[in-house]
């Protein structure tokens, strides 16, 4: 939600007053959940002794549901013996995610000894001319969040970025890269394309039967949630979605803030797409440990 100039919608001001940064501003700023987390991890980060480890493993880092993300779809791939796994951005626009995604990938890498290939997609010229009204046209409009795309290519190290409307980007890419898929099944998905009928051809990703391209489970960000509702925008092409495949569902990992560190607010946002009929659909994750519960004294 940090893209370009925020609408009043997105933010919340008052028939369109901007912020001019008096006390009365800082504190309307402060009451809201989301800056308070922010502002409280930044804190945290800073504090002497806080170790990168530290910063993964409370979610001090820049994007953390992006952190979150690779880190469970690293730990689902090792548990499954893969040797690699793959993380895809869907709407890079200026670049911040991708480059969030890539430093993340390299992390986990190193800890849990699971490949990250990271890759995003983007028309590279801004968003496209809605398709429905269900695309939200009263917040986003054709050319909102271009890119530059040579000044992003020379940060993007590994990471690969795919640019062209995603119709033909995603089906090229998915016939193209077959093999490297196999070695590498998506495991993580962030969804940040803003219109309904985009995220729909984005989750053309799940729809091919080929469950050798993805983990049996990939967990998903969904971040234009916020302020919608659930017949527009991202819900309604996971609810689409959903009716049309009854055996792969995409769904709100529920509870997920109770057991995460510091509560974050992006828990909310974080979904999980299953596949019932995938071969390891059934294979035993990090943490079923197989434990007891006798009955206490
Ligand atoms: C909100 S921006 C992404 C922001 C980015 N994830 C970040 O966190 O900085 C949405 C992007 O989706 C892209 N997009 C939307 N629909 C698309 C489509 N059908 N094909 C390709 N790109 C699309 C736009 O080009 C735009 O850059």
């Amino acid at each position: 939600m940090r893209k370009g100039i925020p609408t009043t919608a997105q933010k919340g001001l008052p028939y369109g007053r901007r912020p001019a940064g008096g006390l009365a501003d800082t504190v309307w700023e402060w009451s809201k959940s989301g800056t308070r987390h922010a502002a409280r991890n930044r804190l945290l980060r800073r504090l002497p002794g806080v170790s990168d480890d530290t910063a993964y493993r409370f979610g001090l880092v820049k994007r953390p549901h992006y952190a979150y993300g690779v880190r469970r779809a690293t730990e689902l791939a090792a548990r499954l013996g893969h040797r690699g796994v793959t993380v895809v951005e869907f709407g890079v626009a200026g670049g911040n995610g991708l480059l969030a995604l890539a430093e993340h990938a390299r992390y986990y890498a190193a800890a849990t000894g699971v490949a990250v290939r990271v890759v995003g997609f983007d028309g590279g010229h801004g968003m496209p001319p809605a398709k429905d009204p269900r695309d939200l046209p009263y917040l986003f409009g054709p050319g909102f969040y271009t890119m530059d795309e040579e000044r992003l290519r020379s940060r993007l190290g590994a990471a690969e970025l795919l640019i062209g409307d995603l119709k033909v980007a995603l089906p090229d890419y998915l016939r193209s890269r077959g093999d490297v898929l196999r070695e590498h099944p998506v495991g993580f998905v962030s969804l940040d394309l803003d219109y309904c009928s985009s995220t729909t051809t984005a989750l053309n990703l799940f729809r091919g039967p080929r469950h050798e391209h993805l983990l049996p489970r990939v967990t998903c960000y969904l971040d234009d949630l916020p302020g919608t509702i659930e017949q527009i925008g991202e819900a309604a092409a996971i609810a689409d979605f959903n009716a049309a495949h009854p055996d792969w569902p995409i769904g709100r990992a529920l509870g997920l803030r109770a057991f995460t560190p510091l509560d974050p607010p992006w828990a909310d946002q974080i979904y999980v797409h299953h596949r019932f009929d995938h071969p390891d659909y059934a294979s035993l994750e990090i943490g079923a440990t197989g434990d007891q519960l006798p009955l206490e004294k």
